[in-house]
């Protein structure tokens, strides 16, 4: 079977778009492949609650449970924790959708060219966070989103397939934030099934 692990930690409409793709363009059949694991960092996220809701089995891990830990104690043990959650999957991929936590390179490397991330630019420009306001604040006349994969350096793994949109006259962050997302759901699905259509579909002989 291959699993995919999505991670998240807010509203989840990334993984919403990759959840109803599977459905719809029967994943299962095709490639074997099923989201096996929904894990978000915040236990208050609605995209939890929509996953959940679905029957797809969920985890919360905050790395604020660890209250008697010291920082750097707290973010080994959630790591950890995270690890074992991952690792209890053996998924092919793990998916970041708008997972706010910034791993250690220890977990980064463990999952290597196998760890991706949506990110809300045309990667490398606007690398890290506001990325819609820097976009108008720079003049861009094109914005958009970036799939990549995971490396230790923060959103500066090579780029798997990117979308592109146009910065309209009158654009606020929000309308643009809005027109990027919509491409999101659009790419991050497709980027996931080209792969599995690449690596997960080869006849045997
Ligand atoms: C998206 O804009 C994604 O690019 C960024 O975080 C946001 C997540 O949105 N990494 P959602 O939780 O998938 O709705």
């Amino acid at each position: 079977m291959n699993n995919l692990v999505i991670l998240i930690s807010g509203s989840g409409s990334n993984m919403k778009a990759i959840v109803r793709q599977c459905q719809s363009q029967r994943w299962l059949e095709r490639y074997q492949a099923r989201v096996s694991l929904v894990l978000s960092s915040d236990p208050d996220s609605t995209g939890l609650a929509w996953a959940k809701e679905l029957g797809l089995k969920t985890q919360v891990l905050s790395h604020k449970a660890y209250p008697h830990l010291s920082r750097d104690e707290a973010r080994n043990a959630f790591e950890q924790d995270l690890c074992a959650a991952i690792d209890s999957q053996h998924p092919c991929l793990v998916v970041l959708a708008g997972f706010m936590r910034i791993l250690s390179e220890a977990t980064v490397e463990r999952y290597a060219n196998k760890m991706i991330n949506i990110h809300p630019s045309l990667l490398p420009s606007f690398a890290g966070l506001h990325t819609h306001e820097r976009a108008l604040q720079a003049g861009c006349k094109f914005h958009g989103a970036t799939v990549h994969w995971v490396t230790a350096q923060l959103d500066a793994g090579a780029i798997i397939d990117q979308a592109v949109v146009p910065v309209l006259d009158g654009d606020t962050a929000s309308t643009l934030a809005e027109r990027v997302l919509t491409q999101e759901h659009v790419l991050y699905p497709k980027v996931i099934q080209h792969w599995l259509e690449n690596t997960k579909n080869q006849p045997t002989l």
